[in-house]
């Protein structure tokens, strides 16, 4: 008899949907899998074998063929042991299957003694089941990432409960002691965001990552007004900033204290993140749970474009401008980027998804993040100091700036030139608003944006097209005429002028106004009159 089963393998950070054909015959005992196995999934021949005898089955003496289509996919990890060791014993006739196995995906790791072993890649076989309307069933210790997916599913952490299942007979802890059964029925839990919302507002924050809370608050820094207000658009709207200043101003606590403030991840966000963590082989995501921060990801300057971008194996690992997706990718000393690496962020940027062809095929990664980026104003780093000399030459100055080609600082929405904070500033007693105080006129903001862009899935002012603005911003005459005249006096391109107008819409969402007047429009233009742009 031929056992026919679903499972997945991945492209990308995409589940694929993969047939699991097992067939048994009278002929030299042995397992034969076809159908572009890796070798970790040919390693499943042993492993379910144990695991059916260890589970109280009698293992079948018999020659088995278990053929995975589509038969050009490879086939990648040891999810597929658990496929493999139901569809043996279906097709055996050892275990009578009392449902239509069609119905479900199936995957997860067997141990030798038959428990279930948590996979990766719990979050993409969700998102495909939610897509074919398939129920999963999957490991147990996988259930508190998939809880959120609005699927249902069927948890199990032993082989035996799992054929249990099948059969129809009993469904709980027949497996022992240590065996555990759940089962997510999305009709009779209440909504999946608002549980979540529970989650991430600490009532039940068990099953959250919580990075450690190491960044320094927005009350430490004292003076920096402007800064600080620069900062506070920039994560409102979502928008790049560049901060430029000497050494030891400030901008890289400033830039730091960004990890405190941005604003919490909605469900469908947190989903999107980390299912992209989860194909990470950074451990940031340990497959059992959602992420409910908006990461913050630090970058070195010496990072390696496949790091930054993403690249390597055969499926490539996600970079980490798609590890910051929906979040702040920080680089510090950004003028020391290499050339070749500041242009690999050009696309990205201005596409927010990555394109990561392979010989095969190519995928496409998001990396909708916002930039931070700090840096000295010249080599020695005093160019424009009132206490320090700058000691480089014109030449050295040219030559400095000149590496960050015009287009990558056409990317960049907000410029700040930071300076020390004076002795006043430094030693004034008042406390400055904290970060949750300023994280909530953030989340303000936010909800003012979503409500904007309803209809179109936007997030954020900076990522609506320059060719859906004049749909969504409402801009007043005398704003519009100065944002015009500006553009022409400044000699400002036209992805420039867009890029006021969403800061613009951004300030214009601080005051609360419907539409965007002058003053926002001369905030906005503030943020890009650096002497890096006139050089
Ligand atoms: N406004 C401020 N309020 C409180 N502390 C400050 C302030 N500015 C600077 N500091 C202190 O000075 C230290 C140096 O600041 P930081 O490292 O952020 O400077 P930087 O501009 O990044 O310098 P570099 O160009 O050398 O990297 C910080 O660790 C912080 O303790
Ligand atoms: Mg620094
Ligand atoms: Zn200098």
């Amino acid at each position: 008899m031929i056992t026919s089963l679903n499972s997945v393998t991945f492209i990308g950070i995409n589940a694929v949907l993969v047939n699991v054909e097992i067939f048994i015959a009278n002929g030299i005992p042995g397992i034969m899998i076809v159908g572009l196995p890796d070798v970790s999934t040919k390693e499943a021949k042993d492993r379910v074998k144990a695991a059916i005898k260890n589970s109280g089955f009698e293992y079948p003496v018999k020659k088995i063929t278990i053929n995975l289509a589509p038969a050009d996919l490879r086939k990648e990890g040891p999810l597929f042991d658990l496929p493999f060791a139901i569809g043996i014993l279906v097709s055996a006739g050892l275990l009578k299957c009392a449902l239509n196995l069609g119905d479900y995906i199936i995957a997860g790791e067997l141990s030798l003694d038959g428990a279930i072993k948590k996979v990766n890649g719990v979050i993409a076989l969700g998102i495909l089941a939610k897509k074919l309307n398939k129920k999963l069933i999957i490991p147990y210790e996988n259930i508190n990432s998939a809880k959120f997916l609005g699927v249902n599913f069927l948890a199990f952490s032993h082989l035996k409960d799992v054929c249990a299942f099948i059969s129809g007979t009993q469904l709980t802890g027949i497996a022992g002691e240590n065996s555990s059964v759940y089962i997510h029925d999305i009709k009779n839990v209440s909504s999946n965001a608002a549980s979540f919302k529970m989650i991430i507002s600490g009532i039940n924050n068990i099953n959250i990552v919580k990075d450690k809370e190491n960044y320094p608050d927005f009350s430490d820094i004292k003076g920096q007004e402007l800064a600080k207000r620069a900062i506070l658009t920039a994560v409102s709207g979502h928008h790049n900033i560049l901060m430029i200043g000497p050494p030891g101003s400030g901008k890289t606590m400033l830039a730091q204290s960004i990890a405190g403030i941005q604003p919490d991840l909605s469900l469908e966000e947190s989903i999107e993140t980390s299912n992209i963590y989860s194909f990470s082989n950074k451990k940031i995501n340990d497959e059992t749970r959602l992420i409910a921060r908006r990461p913050f990801i630090p970058v070195h300057h010496t990072v390696s474009i496949a790091g930054l971008i993403g690249g390597g194996a055969s499926n490539p690992l996600p970079g980490d401008i798609s590890l910051a997706h929906n979040g702040v990718l920080f680089i510090d000393e950004f003028s020391e980027l290499s050339k070749k690496t500041l242009d690999s962020l050009r696309q990205p940027m201005e596409d927010k998804t990555i394109n990561l062809s392979r010989s095969k095929f190519s995928i496409v990664l998001p990396c909708n993040f916002m930039l931070v980026a700090a840096m000295n104003p010249c080599p020695c780093g005093y160019y424009g100091d009132i206490k320090h000399e700058c000691k480089c030459s014109s030449a050295e100055i040219y030559k400095f700036y000149t590496k960050l080609s015009g287009p990558i600082l056409d990317r960049f929405d907000i410029f700040i030139e930071v300076y020390s904070a004076n002795l006043d500033e430094l030693i004034v007693n008042e406390k400055a608003a904290s970060s949750s105080e300023i994280k909530n006129s953030i989340e303000k903001t936010r909800q003012i944006q979503l409500k904007r862009f309803r209809d179109n899935g936007i997030r954020f002012n900076a990522s609506i097209k320059s060719s859906e603005i004049e749909k969504y911003f409402a801009v007043s005459s005398s704003a519009l005429e100065l944002a015009q005249s500006a553009i022409k006096k400044l000699n400002i391109s036209s992805r420039g002028y867009y890029r006021i107008l969403r800061v613009s819409r951004t300030i214009a969402d601080l005051g609360q106004k419907d539409e965007i007047d002058a003053d926002s429009v001369l905030e906005a233009l503030n943020y890009r009159n650096t002497k890096l742009l006139r050089v």
